[in-house]
């Protein structure tokens, strides 16, 4: 457990960011096992390490993603299968990048800042259990560097479910 974040310097690239910021998540949970506890200092390091609108995560319950701890502006607790960005990234069971977010048909905009976002699904035993969301007030703020971080996020996340 860490109770202070490294955070790296505003000239770090967002590599460097990510590589100082893992290994401080994976401390982050260690010792702990309460699912909502680890959720929620996880997503405040990263929004506070990587300065993102957003972040935070939706539970799979039956029919409907269902808001759960997250870092930013008020969301919308439901989301329906296959609607938004997120219900469509737990329809197609994959990660999707979204440039800018008036672009993608049926985008759920629960700020008006938000402009770009990256939707990651947790899987467990094979099946979506969670979604995990970022959100930027800057345009095509996502990649596959974020990507490729994040996933490791979720394989953290998976860990611990
Ligand atoms: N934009 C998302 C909704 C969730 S919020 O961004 C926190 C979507 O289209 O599914």
């Amino acid at each position: 457990m860490v109770d202070t974040l490294f955070v790296a310097g505003k000239h770090a690239t967002k590599e460097e960011k990510y590589e100082v910021l893992l290994p401080q998540l994976k401390a982050l949970v260690e010792g702990e096992s309460d699912l909502i506890a680890n959720l929620a200092n996880l997503m405040a390091g990263i929004k506070e390490a990587m300065d993102f609108l957003w972040v935070g995560v939706y539970f799979v319950k039956v029919q409907e993603l269902v808001l759960g701890p997250f870092q930013g502006p008020l969301a919308c607790t439901r989301i329906g299968f296959g609607k938004g960005v997120c219900g469509t990234a737990w329809k197609e069971k994959r990660t999707i990048i979204v440039s800018d977010v008036e672009l993608f048909l049926g985008h759920i905009a629960c700020s008006t800042l938000s402009r770009s976002e990256i939707v990651l699904p947790v899987f467990r035993q094979g099946e979506v259990f969670m979604i995990f969301d970022v959100d930027s007030k800057d345009l095509a703020c996502f990649d596959e560097i974020d990507q490729h971080y994040l996933q490791q996020v979720v394989y953290l996340i998976e860990a611990i479910i």
